[in-house]
C-alpha cells in the first residue's frame, strides 16, 4: 500500500485500508464492526468517519476505555442496554434524511427516540405515518427497526398527490398556502406533492427494507376504512388539515394499543388541534411538546402515550 508492503504498514493504516476493502467488497452491507479501534488515532478515526458518511455505512468502533458515552452493554452475548444511542441515531438522521424533508431535525429525532422506546418495551403493533411527503419519518422508523434488529411493518398513508384544499374548519395558518375548497369534495391543492415512485426512491436511498414497508396510496377517507393494518404501536399524523386529521383519528386512533404512542406534528394549526380534540372529546391527557427549535410553546408538535 503506497509502495510499502501491506504487512509493514502501521496498524492504523492497515485498519483503514481494511475498512475500505470491506466496504468495496460488500456493497450491500450497511454496518462494519471494527474490533480493535483503539489502534486508530484521531486522524484515522476522522477519515473512517468520512468514509462511512460517503458510502452510507455505520461503523461500530469497539474501543476499550472507561469513558461514558455512546455504547452497547453486552451480557451473555445479548445486547442488554443502549447507552446514549440517540446520538448515533441523530448522526444518521442528520446526514441521511434531514436534508430532504419538511421536518425539523429534533422532530425526526423524536420519531427515532419514540420508535426505540416502543421496540425496547416490546409494545405490539405496526408503525404508521399519515401524510408522509418524501417519507422522512417512515424512513427513520424503519432505520430504528433495522438498527435494533426488529421486524415491524411501517405504513405510509398518503395521496402521493399533495395536500387537499382547506375546508371550513381550517385556520388562516394553512388556507392561504393551499386555498379553500368550495363544496365538500376533495380538491388537490398542488402543495407538497411527492409521487409514490419518488418516495420509493427515497426509501431505497435511505436503506429501508422494502419488505417491511406498506405504501397505501389514496385520500384517507377512501383508504383508511378499507385497509386492515391490525394493532398500531406508533401513529404519526402530519396531514395539516382538519378533515384529513379527523379521518385518521376516527379510523386509526382506536387501533393504537395500550402503551403505544401518537405524534401530532401540526398541533400548532387550529384545524388539526380541533380534529384531535373532537375525536378524543378534549385535549389528549398528559401530552408533551417536542421542542423542534422552530415554534414557541403551544406551536410545537406533540406526542402522548396511550393508556387504554
Ligand atoms: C406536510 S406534508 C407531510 C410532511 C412529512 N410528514 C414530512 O415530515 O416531511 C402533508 C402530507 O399529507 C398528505 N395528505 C394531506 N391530507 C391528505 C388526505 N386527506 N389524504 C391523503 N394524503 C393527505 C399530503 O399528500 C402530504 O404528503
Amino acid at each position: 500500500y503506497q509502495d510499502v508492503p501491506f504487512g509493514q504498514c502501521g496498524a492504523a493504516e492497515r485498519l483503514r485500508v481494511s475498512v475500505a476493502m470491506a466496504m468495496a467488497a460488500n456493497p450491500d452491507l450497511r454496518v462494519i464492526r471494527v474490533t480493535d479501534a483503539s489502534l486508530l488515532d484521531d486522524n484515522n478515526r476522522a477519515i473512517i468517519d468520512e468514509m462511512a458518511k460517503e458510502h452510507d455505512f455505520q461503523i461500530w468502533l469497539e474501543i476499550v476505555g472507561a469513558e461514558e458515552g455512546v455504547g452497547v452493554v453486552i451480557e451473555d452475548g445479548m445486547v442488554k442496554e443502549f447507552l446514549g444511542v440517540h446520538d448515533v441515531h441523530k448522526n444518521w438522521v442528520e446526514t441521511q434524511v434531514f436534508k430532504g424533508g419538511l421536518t425539523a431535525l429534533p422532530t425526526l429525532c423524536a420519531t427515532a427516540a419514540i420508535t426505540s422506546k416502543i421496540l425496547e418495551q416490546g409494545v405490539e403493533g405496526c408503525l404508521v405515518e399519515c401524510g408522509v411527503f418524501k417519507g422522512s419519518h417512515p424512513a427513520v422508523m424503519q432505520y430504528i427497526c433495522r438498527f435494533m434488529g426488529k421486524r415491524r411493518l411501517v405504513y405510509l398513508f398518503d395521496s402521493f398527490e399533495g395536500i387537499p384544499k382547506a375546508g371550513p374548519n381550517d385556520c388562516e395558518g394553512i388556507a392561504p398556502l393551499v386555498g379553500r375548497v368550495d363544496g365538500d369534495q376533495i380538491e388537490p391543492s398542488g402543495v407538497s406533492i411527492c409521487s409514490l415512485n419518488e418516495v420509493s426512491g427515497y426509501m431505497r436511498k435511505w436503506g429501508a427494507d422494502p419488505t417491511m414497508l406498506r405504501f397505501v396510496k389514496g385520500w384517507f377517507h377512501q383508504t383508511l376504512p378499507t385497509t386492515d393494518i391490525g394493532p398500531i404501536a406508533l401513529l404519526r399524523l402530519d396531514a395539516d388539515l382538519y378533515e384529513s386529521t379527523k379521518t385518521c383519528m376516527t379510523y386509526l386512533y382506536p387501533r393504537v394499543v395500550d402503551g403505544g404512542y401518537v405524534i401530532v406534528d401540526d398541533w400548532r394549526l387550529d384545524g388539526v388541534k380541533k380534529a384531535v380534540c373532537d375525536a378524543l372529546g378534549g385535549e389528549p391527557q398528559n401530552y408533551h411538546e417536542i421542542p423542534d427549535g422552530v415554534g414557541d410553546s403551544g406551536q410545537r408538535p406533540i406526542f402522548w402515550k396511550v393508556k387504554r
